[in-house]
């Protein structure tokens, strides 16, 4: 490192020290009040910063500090059953009652320390769920409940033989974020509050399982297994998988977890998994979570990836073959920094998580992969950021969203990840490179194993990069890109030499210039095919199907760009490809990849029901986000 940035990451860390955010300062709630004139004119009236309004519990007066699990999983029933036992620190000595978070668990008792304590079931709240609400005895240290979880928990997936690659065994996983931990562990779900946990988890002996805690990669399969996680992690983290799972090495650190017939093939698509992990933590600091692992998930998983530490949950569409769609393995590792060391206090602050590991992951990308394909990336991620600029209401556009009274999965889009991107990439563009770099190293060291809201962040601002950098950066337009709808004007651009060729090829033929098969796409990579596809107007049958003589588009295998390819499809009418449609929609549970196709197909009552059909066939296989999500446009 450089002597001007060693100093100046020394005057930062000096600097961080002597901040006024501390410890304290994590899961305090801070209302607005007009001593606070600028927040005033940030946030919402009413809205209250740091309070968590997707979580019913009170870890302001007894706080849950530990979890021990010991989780039996049963797949005849689709339930897990056991107990959870929560250490509690009481931070108001004055209060009796700790609230935990549920959603259709069946309560069977509550015990503190051994002995049996009162409790009442709330009334269910259609978006939050149930609180359990318990009387805790003064001297109390721990409460044990003891409970089973819904065969429907919307947390869990549980998977027949039929629905696994290798047919022979069931599968279960879990999927936690934002706020699916509490149907399947009562507990304070909500990111502000962090835990450290151990689990033991019984299963069929053939079975493996593993969590987002320390995992041996050469346990024995013996059907119980036993994990810690002894940093304290938000509940969102906190995830299970069972199924019959290999492990194979890619790196000193890193490896991968899959069904024997996805194993290799993911070892070799991910086997730059550890040298993105070195390269991080060159400019960002140790890795604090020992190994990293990745878990391969049925096609039915719901997200591309989630950040589960130690064991990032990933889909495997994403194994393309050819290393194309390895973004997502960066971004689940950045968030190892942005996200799991340092978290979102609420959910209106998810910007912090998705913002800066967007922010991370082009810079990764480059790190690995060069200039070319951060160019390429980062057009591709404007893209996305420009239609949802166009579409979405002013509203939820903002970086620090008002989810007052709103489903934490309803109001997901490129806005947290790719605008809080943004707002990174031209504060970097302002103070350079390597300032920024050093500005985020000492940010991550500063709030490591905390949960910030939006204003202490601003705080931390204020006080290094504004204090710092004042020609450079404006407070003003630094509140505009947080609390305002819209791009700043004069936000940084994006382009890539790569994708002029493919631009100019694209209009060549859409003038009649040149015929689809005479364009020399020979050296084409995956970005610049899907950027091809992407960007190509209303067509006629004649247009798609020449470009499909000269491309075979509807059997293309990568499902990024069959994705893009099928909605053409769908928006211009090309029958032919809707046989492909069907197989994509009902093998496929990757809710990003299937819901702009539910979405367009909705459009006509033809493909209204046609999605129908696909959706009535797929839904069984559907994870239950991926069911609600799409619902309504069949009904
Ligand atoms: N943490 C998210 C997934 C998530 C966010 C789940 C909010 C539930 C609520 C994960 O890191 C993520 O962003 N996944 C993306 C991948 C990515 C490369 C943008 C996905 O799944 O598409
Ligand atoms: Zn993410």
């Amino acid at each position: 490192m450089k002597k001007q940035a060693l100093i100046s990451l020394f005057m930062l860390l000096a600097l961080a020290s002597c901040s006024k955010n501390d410890e304290t300062a994590a899961t305090r709630e801070t209302p607005v009040t007009t001593e606070q004139p600028l927040l005033k004119k940030a946030a919402p009236d009413g809205i209250k910063v740091g309070k968590d309004y997707h979580s019913l519990a009170n870890p302001e007066e007894i706080k849950v500090t530990h979890i021990s699990l010991d989780l039996t999983v049963d797949f005849e029933r689709k339930v897990l059953a056991g107990t959870a036992e929560l250490e509690i620190t009481r931070v108001n000595p004055e209060k009796k009652r700790l609230i935990l978070d549920t959603r259709d668990l069946t309560i069977l008792s509550v015990t503190a320390d051994g002995k049996d304590v009162p409790y009442i079931l709330m009334e269910p709240d259609p978006h939050l769920g149930t609180g359990l609400l318990i009387t805790v005895p003064k001297k109390a240290r721990k409460i044990t409940v003891a409970y089973e979880t819904s065969p429907d928990a919307s947390g869990v997936q549980w998977l027949t033989p039929q629905q696994t690659a290798g047919k022979q065994q069931p599968f279960l996983f879990t999927q936690a974020q934002a706020i699916h931990a509490r149907s399947f562990i009562p507990l304070q779900d909500t990111p502000k509050a962090r835990v450290t946990y151990d689990a033991i988890i019984r299963t069929p002996k053939e079975l493996l399982a593993v969590m987002s805690a320390a995992n041996d990669p050469n346990t024995e399969r013996d059907g119980v297994y036993e994990f810690t996680m002894p940093q304290p992690i938000p509940s969102y983290l906190i995830a299970l998988a069972v199924g019959d799972l290999q492990f194979k090495a890619m790196g000193e650190r890193t490896g991968v977890y899959a069904e024997a017939s996805w194993l290799e093939r993911a070892a070799n698509e991910f086997e730059d998994t550890e040298n993105m992990l070195i390269e991080t933590e060159k400019r960002y600091g140790d890795y604090s979570w020992g190994r990293y692992d990745l878990l391969i998930l049925p096609p039915s998983f719901p997200f591309g990836g989630m950040e589960n530490p130690r064991l990032s949950f990933i889909t495997p569409t994403v194994i393309a073959g050819d290393k194309s769609l390895v973004a997502l393995i960066a971004h689940e590792l950045a968030h190892s920094w942005s996200g799991n060391t340092i978290t979102n206090a609420t959910w209106r602050d998810l910007w912090l998580n998705e913002g800066f590991t967007t922010y991370l992951t082009y810079r990764i990308m480059e790190f690995i992969y060069g200039t070319d394909r951060y160019n390429m990336e980062l057009v591709l991620g404007a893209q996305d950021l420009a239609a949802d600029i166009a579409s979405l209401p002013e509203k939820d556009q903002i970086l620090a969203i008002d989810l007052r009274g709103r489903d934490a999965d309803d109001v997901f889009s490129n806005i947290p990840y790719e605008k809080g991107a943004l707002f990174l990439r031209e504060l970097e563009t302002k103070i350079g490179r390597e300032n920024f770099d050093a500005f985020l190293l000492g940010y991550f060291e500063h709030f490591a194993f905390q949960s910030i809201t939006t204003e202490q962040f601003i705080d931390y601002l204020d006080d290094t990069l504004l204090a710092q950098y004042p020609q450079e950066l404006n407070k003003e337009r630094i509140l505009q890109w947080i609390f305002q709808p819209g791009i700043p004007e004069g936000a940084p651009g994006a382009s890539s030499d790569a994708f002029a060729i493919v631009d100019e090829a694209r209009d060549a033929w859409l003038q009649g210039a040149l015929r689809a098969g005479d364009i020399d796409t020979k050296n084409w990579n995956y970005h610049q095919w899907k950027y091809f596809v992407d960007k190509l107007p209303a067509m006629s049958i004649e247009q798609m199907s020449e470009l499909d003589a000269a491309f075979n588009f509807t059997g293309h295998q990568n499902n990024e760009i069959a994705h893009s390819w099928l909605l053409h499809a769908i928006n211009n009418d090309y029958k032919v490809a809707w046989d492909r449609l069907y197989d994509y929609l009902t093998s496929i549970g990757r809710n990003k990849l299937v819901k702009p196709l539910y979405k367009a197909l909705a459009e006509t009552p033809e493909g209204k029901a046609f999605a129908k059909k696909a959706f009535d066939v797929a839904k069984a296989g559907y994870h239950p986000l991926t069911v609600k999500a799409n619902e309504a446009y069949v009904q």
